[in-house]
């Protein structure tokens, strides 16, 4: 089957003569202009304009209206020597003007198919609107909830993040895109920017190099196995060496190790943040040092720009490094059709957003993001009879529920729980009472929303974090809610009438007095445009809530980094009980239990399911096979629902010490109330493998234990082992 999408991690011999031909024909200063990416606004305009007209810049990112494209296009085709196109770069993360649920939230559903849609879709939207190159998706894997961008990944686990990468890939680089361009995708931030130390933005990574590979390196590798063309050096220092100046990862691992054809571009500023970081003196050997590491293209530090052609000149950096480089972009821009194809039709731009079946996609994928967490005595779905007091800061918000990186989102394109809730429940039971704001400040309502809660049925609570309060440079040491939202849920609390709790967060969050005391908790993420009528159609029931999550909640801060496949220790716990006054010594808190809140792969449903009949049906297998498992899944409740069966291994003995469980497989399955299904797992044994002492990787022989179940916590448990050749 030939794929729906393109590869641009691979060339032709005619591309690469006509970028002989180009590359023939270019001055030093033009060649170096092409490793520029420049940011315009009204205060460098003309200066920009002109350097575009001096053949001094390649790419412009975050240029926004065709109007304004096509005229910086036009003075680089028609005005330039060469005419080379330039390439427009943007953040389309998730969503152009569709905005969909923040990529934490999609990697909820387990769904890649989802995900691909709600990417090509952002595809069609930013291509109609200007966009060649889209920085995403994110592919940092990420084992910490303060780091405000845990927001824009897949969450902590890498077989899920690489899987969920390479659908993202196929989503933005769809062909056949109504507008008639291509995009290329740009899998970020290379690398292990989401180890950031203590999940302060922007923090040192100091890690082993296994651990780089095994858990950070794979959603990289296999985005780009899938044809993502570019990647961007990342912010943070490595090991000491600063992604951005890392010859390590931008040479060796992705050129010679992976033979990585695509783009390197710095993220924003970087190379003149290797003087800070303390990696160059000045802006000069940032340059040098940048360059010389493989970053291809400078995004806006000006350090190219302004040293790159004087660096080769002095023999510092190399010629071939300039060429290699230029080779890279050209064929980009060949690739993308931009020499042919250079100008955005504007008459297409506007019809091209927000299409109904866009909107209706949205829904789908809030729909399916959000996570049923506790639902005691099955409180809900509400009854449509109920009088409801919908109450709290975001329980009419049409803002936050955008999400950190919605750009040209409106808050007009939205609807609010208050809106779902008013189509879905009868509109005399539904009151509304904001409360208290979102963060600090004056709270004169908190009284009447207490007041109201005592008069309803039940009382729903929207709380939780603003946009702002994740995404980039936006961490935070206190997970919990913020302001007197914890307040205002006790007060709630305490009257005595049911309540119902709607987070919305762009992160885990640390609720543990909720978790313990309210009967039912929806997790409902930033949901996007339609994540208010998201909410209303689960909370009454229309949608049985089928997300499970794709990163461990902690009870406390102190527990932070937790992460299902973490490393057992030479004295694992035996329980989970805080062990106060115990004298075991174990690796646990004295203070605190060690498992986490919810778990890895955790979520409810309206519906229950029953796990059956493990099979193993390959007990021992060679590395050259693959281990099959089957179990039965049966529905014992009363609703049709959707479950994702997890399987997870655990390889006993190693040259290296192995994670506890690692998820190798999931399946979304949909059954009826009393419907049993099979579920049949094959995983390759070369995909139970590590990188070992030697650093290479490898599929030991040896003892395994596999469960299939709901999530990282629970399931049924059997064995295998993978004998020798
Ligand atoms: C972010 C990147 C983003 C870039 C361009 C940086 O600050 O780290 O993720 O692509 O800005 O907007």
């Amino acid at each position: 089957m030939t794929p729906n999408h393109y590869n641009f991690n691979q060339t032709t011999p005619q591309i690469e003569e006509r970028v002989d031909a180009l590359l023939a024909k270019m001055t030093l200063e033009e060649k170096v202009g092409q490793m520029m990416q420049i940011h315009i606004h009204e205060g460098n305009r003309a200066e920009m304009e002109e350097r575009i007209r001096q053949g001094q810049v390649g790419s412009i990112l975050s240029l926004y209206g065709v109007k304004d494209t096509n005229h910086a296009q036009r003075i680089a085709v028609e005005e330039s020597r060469l005419g080379i196109p330039l390439i427009f770069g943007n953040d389309v993360i998730h969503g152009y003007r569709t905005i969909f649920p923040i990529p934490l939230a999609e990697s909820c559903t387990w769904e890649p198919a989802l995900l691909q849609e709600a990417a090509r879709i952002a595809a069609e939207e930013a291509s109609a609107n200007g966009v060649d190159w889209n920085f995403a998706p994110m592919v940092d894997v990420c084992r910490e909830p303060r780091w405000g961008r845990i927001a824009e990944g897949a969450g902590e686990d890498v077989y899920l993040g690489s899987v969920m990468a390479q659908a993202r890939v196929r989503g933005f680089q769809a062909k056949g895109l109504t507008s008639g361009r291509k995009i290329a995708a740009c899998p970020k931030h290379y690398a292990a920017y989401g180890g950031a130390e203590a999940g302060k933005d922007y923090n040192t990574v100091d890690i082993s190099e296994r651990t780089l590979r095994d858990l950070y390196l794979p959603p990289f590798e296999a985005a780009f196995d899938e044809g993502a063309g570019t990647t961007m050096s990342a912010f943070n220092d490595l090991n000491g060496i600063p992604s951005t100046g890392n010859a390590f990862i931008l040479r060796q691992i992705l050129r010679e190790e992976w033979g990585f054809l695509g783009v390197v571009l710095s993220d924003w500023n970087a190379v003149g943040e290797l003087v800070p970081h303390g990696f160059a003196a000045d802006l000069k050997e940032a340059a040098k040092r940048a360059a010389l590491a493989g970053v291809d293209m400078d995004m806006i530090s000006d350090a190219y720009h302004a040293h790159l052609a004087e660096l080769v000149r002095e023999g510092a950096v190399p010629a071939p490094i300039i060429n290699e480089a230029v080779r890279r972009i050209l064929r980009l821009k060949i690739q993308l059709g931009l020499f042919e194809n250079p100008y955005t039709d504007e008459a297409l731009a506007s019809e091209s957003i927000l299409k109904p079946e866009y909107r209706a996609k949205a829904l789908e994928i809030a729909q399916k993001s959000m996570v049923l967490l506790k639902n005691e005595g099955g409180l809900l779905p509400l009854d449509e009879g109920q009088r409801i007091a919908l109450i709290g800061p975001l329980a009419d918000d049409h803002h936050h529920i955008l999400g950190a990186w919605h750009r040209i989102g409106e808050d007009a394109d939205t609807e609010s729980v208050l809106d779902g809730m008013r189509a879905v429940f009868p509109l005399a039971n539904v009151a509304h009472m904001e409360g208290i704001p979102l963060e600090r400040g004056d709270a004169p309502h908190f009284r009447e929303a207490v007041e109201a809660a005592q008069s309803a049925d039940v009382a729903v609570l929207v709380v939780g974090e603003g946009e702002f309060m994740s995404g980039e440079a936006h961490s935070r040491a206190h997970l919990g809610l913020p302001g007197q939202q914890q307040a205002l849920v006790e007060a709630v609390h305490a009257t005595g009438t049911p309540v119902v709790v709607v987070l919305m967060s762009g992160r885990p969050l640390v609720i543990p007095w909720i978790a313990e005391h309210i009967p039912s908790v929806l997790q409902a993420w930033h949901g996007g445009i339609r994540a208010g009528g998201a909410v209303a159609r689960i909370l009454g029931g229309r949608v049985n809530p089928s997300g499970k999550l794709t990163a461990t909640w902690p009870r406390a801060e102190g527990q932070i980094p937790i992460y299902y496949n973490h490393k057992s220790t030479g004295r694992p716990p035996t329980g989970d009980g805080t062990l106060q006054f115990d004298m075991i010594h174990l690796s646990d808190y004295m203070d605190e239990y060690i498992s986490p809140q919810f778990p890895f792969g955790f979520g409810l449903s309206y519906t229950r399911f029953a796990y059956a009949d493990l099979e193993v049906v390959t007990p021992t297998l060679g590395v050259d096979a693959a281990l099959v498992v089957e179990a039965a899944i049966t529905n014992t409740g009363e609703r049709a629902g959707e479950e994702i069966v997890q399987l997870y291994v655990r390889d006993l003995a190693g040259e290296v010490t192995r994670p506890v469980k690692e998820l190798k497989g999931f399946q979304k399955i949909s059954l009826d109330p009393g419907e049993s299904q099979t579920v049949r797992f094959e995983v390759p044994a070369r995909e139970l493998g590590f990188h070992g002492l030697d650093m290479s990787y490898k599929v030991e022989p040896g003892d395994f234990k596999v469960w299939v179940g709901p999530n990282a916590a629970e399931g049924l448990e059997g064995e295998f082992a993978i004998e020798r050749g």
